[in-house]
C-alpha cells in the first residue's frame, strides 16, 4: 500500500528539526571562526607577525575540527548537516591588539552560542545531544582563557619599542602552553 512504502523511506530519528537547525546553524558559526582565524592569519603574517599568524593558523584547524564535529553528528543522529557559505569575513586590522580583542569577543560569542544549544538540547529532553555538546562547554573556556591572555599580553608587555616584537613571539608560547599543558 501506499502508506506503508511511505513509512519506509521516513526516517525515524529522536533528533528533532529544532536541535538540527539549531546544530546547523553552530555549524555555520564554527565554520566561521575558522575563516576569521585564517583571514586574521594570514593579516597578520603580512604585517611580519609570524609567531601570531602561526597561532592563528592552528586555530583555523581546531574551528574547522568542531565544525566537524558537529557536522558528523547531525548526521549520525539521523539529520542533514549543511556545508556552510561564509561571507562578509574581516580581512584588515589596524593592530595586532586589534586582531586578539576581536578573536577574544569572538569566542565570548561562541561560549554564549554553546550555552544556549545545551539549554535548547536540555529543554527538549535530547540528552544525547546534551552530553555531546559537554565537551564543547570546556573546550570553550580553555579558548576563552587563552584568547584572554593573548590580549593580556598586550598589557604586561606594553607595545612601545621592541615590544609588539616580544608580544608576537609570546603570543606564539601561548600555543605550546595549550598543547603542552596536557590540557587536551
Ligand atoms: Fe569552536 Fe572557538 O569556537
Amino acid at each position: 500500500m501506499g502508506d506503508s512504502k511511505k513509512s519506509n523511506v521516513t526516517l525515524k530519528r529522536s533528533l528533532t528539526d529544532a536541535m538540527q537547525e539549531a546544530l546547523n546553524a553552530q555549524i555555520l558559526m564554527e565554520a566561521r571562526s575558522s575563516y576569521s582565524y585564517l583571514a586574521a592569519a594570514s593579516w597578520c603574517e603580512k604585517e611580519g607577525y609570524e609567531h601570531s599568524a602561526q597561532y592563528l593558523y592552528t586555530h583555523a584547524n581546531e574551528e574547522r575540527e568542531h565544525m566537524l564535529k558537529i557536522f558528523r553528528y547531525v548526521n549520525e543522529a539521523g539529520g542533514h548537516a549543511i556545508a556552510p557559505s561564509i561571507t562578509n569575513l574581516k580581512y584588515k586590522y589596524d593592530s595586532l591588539r586589534q586582531v586578539f580583542e576581536h578573536i577574544l569577543e569572538h569566542e565570548i560569542s561562541v561560549t554564549h552560542a554553546i550555552n544556549e544549544l545545551v539549554d535548547s538540547s536540555f529543554s527538549l529532553k535530547d540528552f544525547a545531544t546534551f552530553q555531546f555538546l559537554q565537551w564543547f562547554v570546556t573546550e570553550q573556556r580553555e579558548e576563552e582563557k587563552l584568547s584572554r591572555r593573548a590580549v593580556e599580553i598586550f598589557d604586561i608587555i606594553g607595545e612601545k619599542g621592541q615590544g609588539l616584537w616580544l608580544i608576537d613571539k609570546e603570543i606564539g608560547r601561548l600555543d605550546q602552553l595549550a598543547h603542552g599543558g596536557g590540557a587536551k
